[in-house]
């Protein structure tokens, strides 16, 4: 037993001898180049390819493939990276057996989707946007780091900063919705939260940057599916976001699945090597998305793995995310001169690179530390700052005759809550597909703090009588179970029905055609609302649904989303007035799907409606075209005033920054938080402009009474486009600035801009 201690122990030390030139410097940030080339140059052409392969480990979020022999693998030097694996101790032995047991002892670097936390669920990303609140976005992804490093991972392949119009498209939830400055900033604060000032940080993780690019446009929003766009409209609208988190420093890019005005985004050199490497000169690593390497074959754009590894390497991708086209078909690409060693090289060096970035020579087990992770995952204080997040994302729609908040001393006595979402322990509910840290079959919906557990109590404390009905309210729901929640509603003085969408109806391949209430949900609501009973409407959704009768019949309306796992708790504060609400929408929400794409910042048409109904204009004969609820819109239960418009000047020359001021003013009687936005319009310029741009905006807090003068700064930068030419650049000319609560209700100024 000794003797064979002994052996061991000597085999491990010459093991460790044998290649212990590359953990024995200290990676700085100087070194890691010198170290990358001296590693490089020990590497065999199939070890170097072993680098660019990433496997599943055991959650597939895609197509399946195989995970046998993953061990094995990793032994032979196959595999360069494990992506979406949950268990510790298993990853702690894959690295083992990467840094011990293969020739060179490179560690393999974990990926996983942390998307709106890692263990403590927040709400999902478009919710988030919700708050408007950057400081906010930043600390939860910070959390969520904390954790997802502590249990292993080493890389979240978030953020995703795809501008989508399409709310059909289920991962609409996954960005930050409709805008591209929105975005753009929310990408930098989630790249902030997650890689810190240190990537090599035990507590941080490196972020994957996706969908490059243009995923948001997918046809019809089917999932997949394809995108054509102009070049110009990929540059204004697409790309922006994608520039803000690489400017950031985010670490990764991914491809996206689709293809882009006939090129699949894996293959598209234009977007990887010219765009993003060339003019942005960024100097990460990208992976593909989930075998989108080997899709390109089924788009059609490649023959077989060797001519589909060709042309993606070739245009600037690195990894390979679970398609193993890379293992199939890039040595016969090399073999058959398709692509050269220099090619795989620089790929190779990409990933090395990343790796010693992360600190992963320096100590391959950093992020494998027992003490950390027990002491890390589910901290009582991350809790709190899910429901503050929770709470903070929530969208007053509707609040007719100040119906909420429900206070103390109240004229109602008895509440009802009801609804298929007042009480739900269903799959993921309030939550979302994108929460794989919990696992996907073992999935504890106790974690949850559910709506009525919270606000039951909350409401009793109130002095309310409350009553909880638990009612089904989808397909099989039968004539009982809408007598029940009805015969509750009748015995009520107010309803609270809590109505929307499953959790895990909510993230990839989760595409619909309808964006309706189900129909058993507006049934339920229509009787109630003959009852006459004032009604709290709860939405729980993941993309803005369409809701027409309770628009207008219900007096209040909250957009709650999917807030994850402090929901009940929060929706108690906002229900209470505990917090004034003071989210703001990020994405339009239309009256009909036929409305569909529906955005703020659309260009005029040459016959722009004013109002409905105008004949020879442009809209419909059946509907308006405004939508339910614009960009931007939110209540709180104060109200705001804006007035006093202000610009320094009425003419600017090119290059001097145009000063917008306004005053803000709080006109009800609580403290409350108002997202001032600021937006303009370029009314002469070379091409046709948006009608409305978001510029910039300001989340502040005001007392009841209180006024504040906010300013915006607007630089040249800010005035410039894309113009025909595909050249940056401001006209002169007229422009006017609008500044207000939301993108419809804003007062407006004018300015010119002169050379
Ligand atoms: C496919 C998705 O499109 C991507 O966003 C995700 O990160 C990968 N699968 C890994 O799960």
């Amino acid at each position: 037993m000794t003797k064979k201690i002994v052996r061991h122990t000597v085999a491990l030390l010459l093991l460790m001898l044998s290649f212990s030139n590359i953990y024995a410097q200290k990676t700085t940030v100087q070194n890691i180049d010198s170290r990358v080339e001296a590693l490089l140059a020990k590497m065999t052409l199939d070890e170097k390819i072993g680098q660019l392969n990433q496997v599943p480990g055991d959650i597939s979020t895609g197509t399946d493939v195989s995970k046998d022999d993953l061990l094995s693998r990793i032994r032979s030097a196959k595999i360069g990276s494990v992506l979406s694996h949950t268990n510790f101790q298993n990853k702690i032995t894959m690295q083992r057996v990467a840094v011990n047991e293969t020739r060179l002892g490179i560690p393999l670097v974990f990926g996983f989707d942390v998307i709106h936390g890692y263990k403590t669920i927040f709400p999902i990303p478009l919710a988030q946007a919700a708050s408007w609140d950057m400081g906010l976005i930043e600390r939860i992804e910070r959390i969520a780091a904390e954790e997802a490093s502590a249990d292993g991972q080493n890389w979240t392949f978030a953020p995703m900063v795809d501008v989508t119009h399409d709310p059909r498209w289920g991962r609409i939830m996954e960005g930050a919705g409709e805008d591209t400055y929105l975005n753009s900033r929310v990408a930098e604060a989630r790249v902030r939260g997650f890689q810190g000032d240190d990537l090599a940080a035990k507590n941080t993780v490196a972020a994957c940057t996706k969908h490059f690019a243009a995923y948001g446009f997918v046809e019809a929003g089917k999932e997949y599916n394809t995108v054509d766009m102009s070049e110009q409209r990929l540059r204004e609208t697409v790309l922006p976001p994608f520039k803000a988190a690489a400017d950031a420093g985010s670490a990764t890019f991914m491809n996206a699945f689709n293809v882009l005005n006939g090129v699949p985004a894996s293959m598209d050199k234009n977007l990887i090597t010219n765009i993003l490497r060339g003019e942005w000169a960024w100097k990460g690593m990208v992976v593909s998305d989930w075998n989108s390497f080997g899709e390109t074959i089924v788009h059609g754009a490649a023959e077989n793995e060797s001519d589909a590894s060709a042309k993606c390497l070739a245009a600037g991708s690195d990894m390979d995310m679970a398609g193993g086209t890379f293992q199939k078909g890039l040595k016969k690409a090399l073999e058959s001169g398709r692509v050269t060693q220099a090619q795989i090289d620089e790929a190779v060096r990409r990933v090395l690179r990343f790796k010693f970035s992360l600190g992963l020579f320096d100590d391959p087990f950093r992020y494998l530390n027992q003490k950390r992770h027990d002491e890390t995952l589910e901290k009582p204080e991350f809790r709190a700052v899910a429901r503050e997040a929770a709470a903070k994302s929530m969208v007053l729609l509707k609040n007719d005759g100040g119906l909420l908040p429900l206070t103390e001393g109240s004229r109602f006595k008895k509440i009802a809550i009801i609804g298929p979402y007042a009480d739900s322990k269903g799959n993921k509910d309030y939550m979302s597909f994108w929460t794989l840290g919990l696992g996907v079959r073992d999935y504890d919906s106790t974690k949850v703090v559910r709506p009525a557990q919270a606000l039951k109590p909350a409401l009793e404390k109130l002095g309310y009588e409350v009553k909880v009905t638990e009612i089904c309210l989808d397909a099989t729901c039968t004539e009982k179970d809408y007598s029940v929640a009805i015969n509750a509603a009748r015995e009520a003085d107010i309803v609270i029905a809590c109505v929307g969408e499953r959790g895990i109806d909510c993230g990839e391949n989760r595409s619909v055609t309808n964006l309706e209430l189900p129909r058993e949900q507006e049934r339920i609501l229509s009787i109630i609302g003959r009852l006459s009973k004032p009604t709290v409407m709860v939405l729980f959704n993941s993309r803005p649904l369409v809701f027409d009768w309770a628009n207008q019949n219900i007096p209040a309306i909250l957009v709650a989303w999917q807030p994850g796992f402090e929901t009940g708790n929060a929706l108690a504060d906002v229900l209470t007035g505990k917090v004034n609400p003071s989210g703001k929408l990020p994405v339009t929400f239309p009256r009909s799907l036929g409305q569909v794409p529906i955005y703020y910042n659309h260009l005029s048409t040459g016959r722009p409606q004013q109002y409905p109904g105008e004949v020879w204009t442009s809209g419909y004969l059946d509907a308006p075209t405004t939508p339910a609820y614009p960009f931007g819109f939110g209540l709180s239960y104060t109200t705001f005033s804006y007035s006093n418009l202000k610009l320094a000047k009425s003419q600017y020359k090119m290059g001097e920054t145009v000063e917008v001021s306004i005053t803000v003013t709080n006109t009800g009687g609580l403290a409350g938080e108002e997202v001032v936005q600021c937006y303009t319009r370029d009314l002469t310029a070379d091409i046709s402009r948006p009608v409305k741009e978001l510029k910039a905006f300001e989340k502040i807090k005001l007392n009841a009474g209180e006024s504040r003068v906010v300013n915006f700064r607007l630089t040249e930068k800010d005035l410039s486009y894309w113009n025909h030419e595909l050249k940056w650049k401001a006209d002169p000319g007229k422009f006017k600035v609008f500044v207000g609560g939301n993108s419809v209700d804003v007062k407006e100024g004018e300015f010119e801009l002169v050379r």
